[in-house]
């Protein structure tokens, strides 16, 4: 146990001090120069956020006597985090979640769009910390599910993707605007919290001007041929139908909430789940802005390769591709009570363990195999208040697939952190740097200190697995030592960590640590082929500090 010593320790402390400070005083003098910042963060970091917008298309599959249900689904990722649903100008609730708690909101029916060209049928939400959100849309059989974007990652541009061949809705002989449920493909566009100017280009353009908060319906005739939407100010953009044929006569609503255009080729990886019993069904729809493509799926080619958007299509699922460069280490997946509620991974085959459903690894699951690539894929089944899952030293994608009767409906699930960590879903990453300035031991002490974090302490062999390769980015300077957390007790010789953890697993070089005489603070050497090996070394010698703060890990409520 580690508190157990704690008394004896702080003891040492007050021993040990005294000699450190009698290194020479001119270190004193050294200038603490601010830490390097960080690296630039990537547009689609993470789907954590603050603002959100989201929309609920008219549901009108299965008429009376079915109510549709619409509500959103809030994990917070806080304690007291304070949540504000605004439904319209008097229709708002307020809320107080606690970390990792998971909340349903069941929104009022007024919210529900109809078929009109502006609306205001708008859902805001604002949070006082991060937060991610989840819409369902459900009435009886017609289940649709989204993964809302924040608002400050939204885009300015969207491809649009190709209308998929559905028997029953795209006929070219049956669309028609006037009934409903007969009406073409469409667009819907939200705006967010600024006017907006929404440019559709294609065939025969069009642009529709709208003020913040509201969305307009688009509708894909299919001689517009409409590829691009840009908008001035970001804005979502939603693509599907109202009442899309699936088997048997029976319709059912249909949508996706489309990324960002991206401009780089990018992979995108299918995992056969999801064509499993439909596979002559199951179509990729591949939009680079002017080009599109509807392609078959081929289970023996399950990697997609386009610098555009990729929307997987199967009868009841419109699903948006999850990018390699979008692959996550946590994610908060949506569950909907009485249904099936499942998971589906894709992993490189190296990283099948590590994986992680609350504060449980995975129990050996089911691999298949992606032809043809490096990755595999599983699908799990869901339980309620399971539902945050990790990798502990890799990064996947996970969907949410939903199932009622034999339809299936799902998305993107939403990322928490692309940083994995082996202690669980790092909500704040851990952060590791190296000091700009070579002082003693003491002195690096007191830097990282001054930059609000600690001069690293490595209690744990998976810690240091874990950080080498941060170190080795941040050692720009090809620097071949570094001060870490560990130094000698002077009272009895012993070896200690600054943070008081027990000193268990050692990675000390051959030969170390020498005699008491050799040194009373610890080195870390980032010579290459030397793995990190540490040294005793005097405490007034001059290296640089690593600087650690520890991660902000998700709480996952044992059970
Ligand atoms: C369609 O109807 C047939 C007969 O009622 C039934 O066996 C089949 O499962 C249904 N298909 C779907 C996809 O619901
Ligand atoms: C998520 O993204 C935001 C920027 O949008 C960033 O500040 C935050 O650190 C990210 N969270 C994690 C866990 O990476």
């Amino acid at each position: 146990m580690r508190s157990g010593n704690r008394d004896s320790r702080d003891l040492k402390r007050l021993f040990v001090d005294p000699v450190v400070n009698m290194c020479p005083v001119w270190f004193v003098f050294l200038l603490l120069a601010a830490l390097k910042p960080e690296s630039i963060a990537a547009v689609h970091e993470n789907n954590t956020g603050l603002n959100f917008i989201a929309v609920f298309p008219e549901n009108i599959a299965y008429y009376h006597p079915s109510h549709p249900q619409n509500q959103v689904q809030i994990t917070a990722l806080y304690d007291n985090t304070q949540v504000i649903i605004k439904q319209s100008s008097y229709d708002t609730s307020y809320l107080t979640l606690t970390a990792a708690e998971k909340r349903d909101i069941i929104l009022g029916k007024k919210l529900e769009m109809r078929k009109q060209d502006i609306s205001d049928r708008t859902l805001q939400i604002t949070s006082t910390k991060i937060i991610t959100v989840h819409a369902i849309s459900l009435k009886d059989n017609s289940v649709q599910t989204a993964l809302v974007i924040p608002t400050d990652k939204l885009g300015t541009e969207y491809f649009i993707p190709p209308i998929p061949t559905i028997q029953g809705t795209t006929d070219s002989d049956m669309v028609t605007t006037s009934v409903t449920e007969k009406g073409p493909f469409r667009i819907i566009v939200v705006n967010a919290d600024q006017d907006n100017k929404i440019t559709v280009e294609g065939a025969m353009p069009s642009e529709v001007l709208l003020q913040p908060y509201q969305n307009t319906q688009i509708l894909l005739n299919a001689d517009a041929a409409l590829r691009t939407v840009k908008t001035d100010q970001p804005a979502a953009v939603l693509f599907g139908h109202t009442c899309a044929m699936r088997h048997n006569c029976s319709c059912g609503m249909l949508y996706t909430l489309l990324p960002p255009a991206e401009k780089k080729k990018l992979n995108y990886f299918i995992p056969p789940v999801l064509a499993k019993d439909a596979e002559a069904e199951t179509f990729v729809l591949l939009s680079e802005g002017k080009s599109t493509k509807v392609e078959a799926f081929n289970p023996k080619s399950p990697l997609v390769r386009t610098s555009g958007t990729a929307v997987l299509y199967r009868p009841g699922l419109l699903l948006t591709l999850i990018p390699e460069t979008d692959f996550g280490s946590c994610y908060a997946v949506n569950f909907i009570s009485n249904m099936i509620n499942r998971a589906v991974i894709i992993v490189h085959k190296d990283f099948i363990y590590g994986i992680h459903v609350q504060h449980l690894p995975l129990e050996s699951p089911e691999w298949e195999t992606l032809k043809g690539t490096e990755f595999v894929s599983t699908h799990i089944t869901l339980l309620s208040g399971k539902t945050i899952i990790w990798h502990s030293h890799s990064k996947m994608a996970v969907y949410f697939l939903g199932q009622k009767d034999s339809t299936l409906f799902g998305n993107p699930a939403a990322m928490i952190s692309k940083t994995p960590d082996f202690r669980g879903c790092a909500v704040i990453p851990e952060v590791v740097q190296i000091g700009e300035e070579a002082a003693s031991w003491q002195e690096s002490l007191k830097y990282c200190k001054d930059n609000n974090m600690e001069l690293v302490s490595i209690s744990e062999a998976k810690l240091q697995e874990q950080i080498k390769e941060k170190i080795m980015q941040a050692n720009n300077d090809n620097l071949r030592e570094v001060w870490i957390g560990m130094r000698r007790s002077s009272l009895n010789g012993e070896w200690y960590w600054l943070n008081k953890d027990t000193v268990e697993s050692t990675n000390w070089d051959e030969g170390e640590p020498g005699t008491v005489q050799d040194g009373q603070c610890v080195s870390m050497s980032l010579e290459t082929g030397k793995n990190f090996v540490w040294s005793d070394k005097d405490c007034c010698h001059a290296a640089r500090p690593v600087c650690y703060s520890s991660p902000v890990l998700l709480p996952m409520y044992w059970s």
